[in-house]
């Protein structure tokens, strides 16, 4: 069986591409491969959040692993600040991360360009700290999208960095698990470019219907196709693909039909695409709320989570000591 690690960022709520693009692959994993997903709290501290909206941040995304169907009876669901191992893992790592290798990474030098007034050195250990969160299981395979494909780089390199080192052949070096070609990208309702958390153009899985409805029927279109086998502009060829997503094949054609005939009305089109995203967003909904106000369930994953994540990460660590020189007196 392979091991299998991944995380998401607690900062803020999941939204679709989250749900099709990560979470929808995680549950496909979950049967068939011993799997940690974990909630990367201490990544989410780069950005400074609040005391006061850190714990909840985790908790809604650790509710929303749990209502989209993430088994903590069959995968290790866990925080990544209840496994201070990692921690440990990061700091020995750190010793064999080299400054510039950091500084060229494409993350990393966005962010110079993004946020200029707050580069702190946690964001320029980045990518250690999530080489430490995937090798401390020794994992074969992490399901991420393709904007992570870099740090798993710098992962591979860091574990085979130190095998080199110390001679050994201890850890695997993990590949990005991309499903092939059926790697789906979510578009947002603003037109142009991916579903993002802060972009102010996603569907949240916490929404409610009428929040969906709202904001597809503000989404982006154009003034309507002029001649007939027109080719969809981009805001509305991303409502298309977002159909495709959720929507049957049959509706899908439907409306491609009347696009190419210059017949369609994108109110309708809008209407038909906010309620097929309701179908699956409202049961996932509707599960989170459930599960946000069972404190004894949240309570008893996370403590059984953090458990099984110790075991593993904390025989990683004794065996690392180990092979680094630490020995007992
Ligand atoms: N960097 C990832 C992201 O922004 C989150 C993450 C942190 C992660 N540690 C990880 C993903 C380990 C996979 C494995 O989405």
């Amino acid at each position: 069986m392979d091991t299998v690690v991944s995380g998401i960022r607690s900062t803020g709520n999941l939204h679709l591409g989250n749900y099709f693009g990560a979470l929808r692959n995680f549950l496909k994993m979950q049967t068939e491969n011993n799997c940690f997903f974990f909630i990367a709290d201490y990544h989410s501290l780069t950005t400074h959040p609040k005391p006061d909206d850190l714990h909840g941040n985790i908790k809604q995304v650790l509710a929303e692993y749990l209502a989209c169907g993430i088994d903590p009876e069959i995968a290790t669901v866990y925080i990544q600040s209840d496994v201070p191992e990692v921690t440990e893992l990061y700091l020995l790592l750190n010793m064999n991360a080299y400054i510039g290798e950091l500084q060229r990474t494409t993350s990393f030098k966005e962010k110079i360009r993004k946020q200029p007034e707050n580069i702190n050195a946690g964001l320029l250990t980045y990518p250690v700290l999530m080489a430490a969160d995937i090798i401390i299981h020794k994992a074969h395979k992490v399901p991420v999208g393709k904007d992570q494909e870099q740090h798993l780089e710098m992962t591979r390199r860091f574990a085979r960095r130190f095998n080199t080192m110390y001679g050994v052949d201890y850890f695997p070096e993990p590949d990005a698990y991309n499903f092939g070609k059926k790697l789906i990208k979510v578009p947002g309702l603003d037109g142009t470019g991916k579903m993002g958390k802060s972009e102010g153009n996603g569907v949240f899985l916490a929404d409610t219907p009428q929040e969906i409805r709202k904001k597809v029927m503000r989404a982006v279109t154009d003034t309507g196709p002029q001649t007939p086998g027109e080719k969809p502009s981009e805001p509305v060829q991303n409502l298309f693909n977002i159909m495709k997503v959720v929507s049957d094949p049959a509706t899908v054609k439907y409306f491609t039909e009347k696009h190419a005939s210059c017949e369609i009305r994108y109110g309708d089109m809008k209407k038909q695409l906010a309620e097929d995203i309701i179908k699956v967003t409202d049961p996932i909904r509707e599960r989170i709320t459930e599960i946000l106000s069972d404190k004894k369930y949240l309570a008893k994953v996370v403590s059984r989570g953090a458990e099984k994540a110790r075991a593993s990460a904390s025989k990683t660590i004794r065996e690392v000591r180990e092979i680094i020189g630490y020995r007992s007196f």
